[in-house]
């Protein structure tokens, strides 16, 4: 789905991201963890085409977008939910949704099985009930879940989260991962890039530690556990 070879970026002549080699297979969920400051945005940042980068070459469905712009590698099906989310604020819930949903319809989707706002009102019922609303007066859970929400109305191949449980109360991530739950026995291929590996770890399959701007440590399928009791390297990482 998503081929990461040899990628370097950072800002001016600040290099953070070293020597990146990543895969995400079709209906796989990886997850990139790592501490403050590791270097997880940017890489979402290079990936959907808001940093250009270095040397190294990204592929997406067998295509290479290593240069491509962001909006054509949202309209090619890789649609991403920002650390700030990006939202219209001044505009209302419905509004947010029905752009989206305007660009979604743009696309060539290989997905036999859109998403319709019905869909997405049922996945998020608190958005139905909200829809008037505007965005910038929703509580950060609600916001997360309109940023979700719009994302999945691009009709996206790649959904692509930095940090889907920053700043969320524990019921707010819970409801999340039970939507990233959800996604995933429908198909959908993830990169979800957290701090937080204990709220990821139940629903990504492998992932990789990042550190300094490097892949330092994978994590294998069925190794989140190991990983998390594993002292001496959890403290390497995170600190603590
Ligand atoms: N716009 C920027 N200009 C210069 N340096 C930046 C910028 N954004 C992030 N950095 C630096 O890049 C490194 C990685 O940051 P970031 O990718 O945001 O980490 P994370 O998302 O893992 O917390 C940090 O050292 C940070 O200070
Ligand atoms: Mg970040």
């Amino acid at each position: 789905m998503l081929t990461i070879q040899n990628l370097h970026a950072g800002y001016g002549s600040v290099s953070v991201l070293q020597d990146i080699n990543l895969e995400i297979r079709p209906s796989e969920i990886l997850a990139i963890v790592g501490a403050n400051g590791a270097g997880k945005s940017t890489l979402v940042r290079a990936i959907c085409g808001l940093l250009k980068t270095g040397s190294g070459e990204v592929r997406f469905r067998d295509k290479e977008i290593t240069h491509m712009p962001a909006h054509l590698r949202a309209r090619a099906g890789l649609a991403v939910v920002l650390e700030n989310r990006r939202l219209w604020g001044e505009l209302s819930v419905k509004d947010n949704l029905r752009l989206a949903r305007s660009v979604g319809e743009k696309r060539n989707s290989t997905s036999t099985n859109p998403y319709s706002m019905n869909d997405l009102y049922d996945l998020f019922p608190v958005l139905h009930q909200r829809e008037s609303s505007l965005v910038e007066l929703l509580s950060g859970g609600e916001q997360q879940m309109v940023a979700i929400a719009r994302a999945l109305l691009l009709q996206p191949d790649l959904l692509i989260m930095d940090e889907p449980s920053a700043g969320l109360s524990p019921l707010m991530v819970k409801n999340t991962l039970s939507v990233i739950q959800n996604l995933k026995s429908k198909g959908m291929s993830m990169l979800l890039v957290e701090q937080n590996v204990a709220a990821i770890a139940d629903v990504a399959d492998r992932g990789y530690v990042i550190n300094l701007g490097r892949l330092v440590h994978e994590v294998p399928q069925g190794g989140w556990s190991g990983f998390l009791t594993n002292e001496s390297l959890f403290k390497a990482y995170f600190g603590g």
